[in-house]
């Protein structure tokens, strides 16, 4: 029975989608909650506290909803509240952070990993610290993108001057690193601009390492939905719906039926 509850995913936006995807994937008779928190997105250029006063309402909407784990599909939000989350709620939480500090550690053969996040993540070395907590001999350079995840829930074009931006942030990496992780859920949604200025890296999505580590979770708890056909999933945003509906759709390459408004 326990089983049969919803995993509830969330991000500051349509960035989370990316992991709603690979969890789909892995876990396809999952039911699962999405809540993107439009409204006050971008949570990159807020202070601490307002991201996880933020996070702290979303967790206990989604615990209303009788969720059986969390998953914070926002690099942000795993940052800042991740600790704060596992302790108060009673169910698991886990972040996008550490499976995708991993998956870089596994793939560099330089030792040398660069990270594209928000100015948060970045300021407060949530990768160095991750990685570090791994291999010590490993260097990670960290770079804050301020204005990309606004312009990705505002749906990114493709001209010169965004590629520009793109290139701007690219030059501040040291060329000798061989991994690149996209350490916000928003940057695979644009990731073929990333990879023209990146030619010969290796690119890491924490997404499906995430997705792997909630299916590995839900096992050792013995909380897999034991149902053989697709599970539901349920949208909420705190922004406009139809905003939402038409980028997570572009996203997710699928129609959404319907989506809710909460905690606006
Ligand atoms: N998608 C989020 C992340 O992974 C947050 C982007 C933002 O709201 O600034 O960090």
């Amino acid at each position: 029975m326990k089983g049969r509850r919803a995993i509830g995913i969330f991000d500051s936006g349509v960035g989370g989608l990316t992991v709603l995807k690979e969890v789909e994937k892995i876990l396809p008779y999952e039911e699962l909650i999405y809540f993107g928190d439009n409204l006050r997105a971008p949570y990159g250029s807020k202070t601490t506290e307002e991201i996880l006063e933020f996070t702290l309402n979303i967790g206990d909407f989604l615990i209303e909803k009788n969720v059986k784990m969390l998953i914070i599909a926002c690099n942000t939000a795993t940052a800042v509240a991740l600790e704060v989350l596992k302790d108060r709620l009673n169910i698991p939480v886990i972040g996008v952070i550490a499976p995708g500090s991993i998956s870089a550690i596994n793939l560099t053969k330089k030792n040398k990993i660069g990270v594209f996040s928000t100015p948060v993540t970045a300021k407060m070395n949530a990768y160095k610290n991750e990685i570090e907590k791994i291999n010590k001999d490993i260097e990670v350079y960290q770079i804050g993108c301020k204005p990309l995840c606004k312009m990705i829930e505002s749906e990114w074009e493709d001209t010169k001057e965004n590629q520009d931006i793109i290139k701007y942030y690219v030059k501040k990496l040291p060329m000798e690193i061989d991994v690149v992780v996209f350490g916000c859920t928003h940057y695979p949604i644009i990731k073929e601009y990333f990879y023209r200025e990146l030619k010969g890296k290796k690119f890491v999505n924490p997404a499906k390492e995430t997705a792997l580590e909630a299916e590995k979770l839900l096992k050792k708890l013995k909380l897999l939905n034991k149902r053989e056909s697709k599970g539901l999933v349920s949208f909420y945003t705190s922004g406009n719906v139809n905003k939402f509906k038409k980028i997570a759709e572009k996203i997710l390459g699928k129609p959404i039926k319907e989506i809710k408004q909460a905690l606006n």
